[in-house]
């Protein structure tokens, strides 16, 4: 439980709570194993309490792997004792127990364990939905994606191989062997070679960086070419689309300006994704996953009393795929 805004060691501790009772549309889920994704150490620092303020104590996490307990009387899509994973709609997926509204619920890859399942919904949906809901890849189109060792980045790059799309990648050079066996087109080390003069001519940047590298993607995207970010600035069409008032509608647009005035001068359609839970798409990555065309690759597994320390190693930003919190310990 978050008991107050601040680093992980002094804001994180175990406490006991009822099990949740599922509502009619959801399921009871016994956790096998959890993952942390940036957004925890986010909420947990405070950065989103002007849109998101925290009643403490508070439950974290939102990707879950475990086994289905008990299902909400509106639910049948799930039975007693099967394995699922999720990204849940509400935090709280750090724990021995959590319920996931059932459509954001899809059966584990029956060829990977917990641990492995754990780190997929959030990052895999998210990469999911920018490379085809929202940067609509096509197959033989040119896609560079930053950070290819990261939680999102390491399952997009298998996502956008798959799809047919030629992919270029950066990491730093600790990495730069293992990304390749993800199956990137070019790897890049960021620490020796500058992306921005090797490639030219991209269809789409997954901008997985923001800050000033998401103006840096323009040198490399064609007259025409998408740039979909997932960690810089909200465009107004996204910031309208989920709902945000005229006054944050402004304050977004005016910090966004320089963005999407370049967009708007070099022809590129310029989005900011925030992804959402979808048990349809999580089904899709299941299937991919169990027919060997993406596997989850885990940096490391903390049992739960040492939760905290697994959310400080992401809080580091070196993460090598994704972070994990076993229950099964
Ligand atoms: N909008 C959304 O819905 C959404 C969803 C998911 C994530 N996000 C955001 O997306 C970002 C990435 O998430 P994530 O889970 O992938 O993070 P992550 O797993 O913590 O990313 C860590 C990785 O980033 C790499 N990295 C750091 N600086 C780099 C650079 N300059 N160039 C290339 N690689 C670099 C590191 O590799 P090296 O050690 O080799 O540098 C490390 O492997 C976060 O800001 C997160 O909050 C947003």
């Amino acid at each position: 439980m978050i008991t107050k805004y601040g680093a992980p060691s002094e804001s994180l501790s175990q406490q006991d709570v009822d099990i949740p009772i599922p509502k009619d549309d959801e399921v009871l889920i016994k956790t096998k194993a959890a993952s942390f994704n940036p957004i925890d150490y986010k909420i947990l620092r405070g950065d989103l309490k002007m849109v998101m303020k925290l009643k403490f104590p508070s439950p974290i996490g939102f990707d879950v792997s475990g086994e289905v307990v008990e299902m909400g009387k509106d639910t049948d899509a799930f039975e007693k004792g099967e394995a699922v994973y999720s990204r849940i709609s509400k935090m709280g997926a750090v724990a021995e127990y959590v319920t996931a509204k059932a459509e954001n619920v899809a059966k584990k890859p029956s060829n990977i364990n917990h641990r492995q399942a754990a780190g997929i919904p959030l990052a895999g949906l998210t990469a999911y939905q920018v490379l085809f809901d929202v940067a609509q890849l096509q197959h033989g189109e040119y896609v560079f994606i930053p950070a290819g060792s990261g939680g999102v980045g390491s399952l997009a790059i298998q996502l956008a191989r798959r799809a047919g799309a030629y992919v270029a990648t950066t990491t730093s050079s600790v990495n730069v062997d293992w990304v390749k066996t993800l199956g990137p087109n070019q790897v890049i080390d960021y620490t020796r070679d500058e992306y921005t003069i090797l490639l030219k001519d991209y269809d789409v940047v997954f901008d997985t960086l923001g800050r000033e590298h998401t103006m840096e993607a323009f040198k490399i995207l064609k007259d025409g070419g998408r740039l979909v970010t997932i960690a810089g600035e909200i465009d107004n069409h996204t910031a309208k689309e989920l709902g945000l008032n005229q006054i944050i509608r402004w304050f977004l647009s005016f910090k966004a300006r320089k963005i999407t005035r370049k967009a708007r001068s070099k022809n590129i359609m310029y989005r900011y994704k925030l992804m959402a839970p979808n048990g349809d798409q999580l089904t899709e990555i299941t299937r991919l996953v169990e027919e060997g065309h993406v596997s989850p690759v885990v940096d490391s597994v903390f049992p739960f009393d040492k939760a905290h320390e697994a959310l400080q190693r992401l809080t580091e930003g070196r993460a090598k795929g994704k972070i994990i919190v076993s229950m099964e310990e």
